[in-house]
């Protein structure tokens, strides 16, 4: 029988403002899931990166289970409560409407879910971002699954010689288009290169089997402005066919520079750091990457593995730090801040209001 793997994400109060979550709020999401989960789940296993809480659950329901996104929809409405009593900063920030109408796509919180045939053993890896947004896994997943100076599987493990295909969504026009790869790659990366309206939504083998998705959701028009550049979450199945955990990491090991960080406002290295150092505190700050592995056994969650608390990315940390401290030189300017129809936030209508007439 079929298990179905949800990671369902909201940002429901910061502690200290926009940093990380409080403990009493990760207790009270396990408590929730432990006393309401009983029936539907399998396992489950809470975290957070930043200010952001993970509930990653296991269950039969399938993707899109009204009863387990309501679940994290109760669960994440709870943790408010805790939060508000705390006076947390932005307590319920990412729960945009005021009731859970059956599926959590487009309310605010992030999902990635993925259902398959658990195999023999089944490795997987939950990334979780922070400060950032969805096309930041555009660059590593093209790496994992396109790149053999990335992944050598590509070369020599029969089994994946035939490449895979990626399914690439178009959040500004809502349309979604698949490519084959290696045959299409050029085609891909027209589209990726421009994460920020490109992104890979899920990445399949030549046979069809899934074998990652992320949170990527098309833009919607919530609270009177776009949200979908949210903090991201994904998915990636790993070995024996697959890449192998290695070659998933490997991309890391070079940071590359995204959106986000201050105010969503900004470019800057995405840091790969272990569960511990996901606290971004410089200019909130630099945007930062978890990286957590399970072995999944009838569905249960063994492990986390703290995949990036490895020595082998400090480097990658230095070099991240230092291209911090040199995009940060240009404080205002562009290319460290974003154009000005990407940042979230903006003062250009107000300024222009008030100079409309002093403009000859
Ligand atoms: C970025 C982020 C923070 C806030 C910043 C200002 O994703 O969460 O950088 O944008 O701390 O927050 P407010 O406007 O809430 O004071
Ligand atoms: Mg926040
Ligand atoms: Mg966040």
């Amino acid at each position: 029988s079929k298990i179905t793997l949800s990671v369902i994400k909201a940002d429901v109060g910061g502690f200290v403002g926009h940093g990380s979550v409080h403990p009493d709020m990760l207790k009270n999401a396990e408590e929730i899931l432990e006393q309401q989960g009983k029936e539907l789940l399998v396992d489950f296993f809470v975290t957070n990166v930043g200010d952001d809480i993970n509930l990653i659950l296991t269950h039969k329901e399938g993707i899109n289970s009204e009863k387990v996104h309501k679940l994290a929809w109760n669960t994440f409405l709870s943790c408010t409560e805790v939060a508000k009593s705390l006076k947390m900063y932005g307590a319920g920030q990412d729960l945009l409407s005021d009731a859970f109408s059956g599926n959590i796509k487009g309310m605010g919180p992030g999902i990635a879910e993925m259902e398959f045939e658990e195999r023999p053993s089944e490795p997987v890896i939950i990334f979780m971002a922070d400060k950032t947004e969805p096309g930041a896994w555009n660059l590593p997943l093209y790496k994992i699954f396109a790149d053999p100076f990335n992944t050598i599987g590509l070369v020599i493990d029969p089994k994946m010689h035939s490449g895979f295909c990626f399914e690439v969504l178009d959040l500004v026009e809502d349309k979604k288009v698949t490519f084959s790869c290696p045959e299409e790659l050029y085609d891909l990366l027209i589209f990726l290169g421009a994460s920020n309206r490109y992104v890979v939504k899920s990445v399949y083998t030549k046979n069809k089997e899934i074998a990652a998705v992320s949170s990527t959701q098309k833009m919607n028009q919530m609270a009177g402005r776009y949200v979908g550049k949210d903090d991201p979450v994904l998915i990636v199945r790993c070995q024996s066919g697959l890449p192998a955990v290695g070659e998933v990491l490997e991309p890391f090991a070079n940071p590359h520079l995204v959106t986000g960080w201050m105010r969503g406002s900004h470019y800057g290295p995405l840091i790969p750091v272990s569960q511990k150092q996901a606290v971004p505190t410089r200019f909130d700050g630099p945007p930062r990457a978890i990286a957590m592995g399970f072995q999944l056994a009838n569905g249960r969650l063994i492990g986390p593995q703290d995949l990036f608390a490895d020595v082998a990315f400090d480097r990658a940390r230095q070099k991240a730090l230092k291209a911090a401290d040199y995009i940060r030189q240009m404080g205002p300017f562009e290319p460290h801040r974003l154009p000005l129809d990407e940042m979230e936030y903006t003062t250009m209508p107000q300024v222009m209001e008030k100079l409309k007439n002093r403009f000859k």
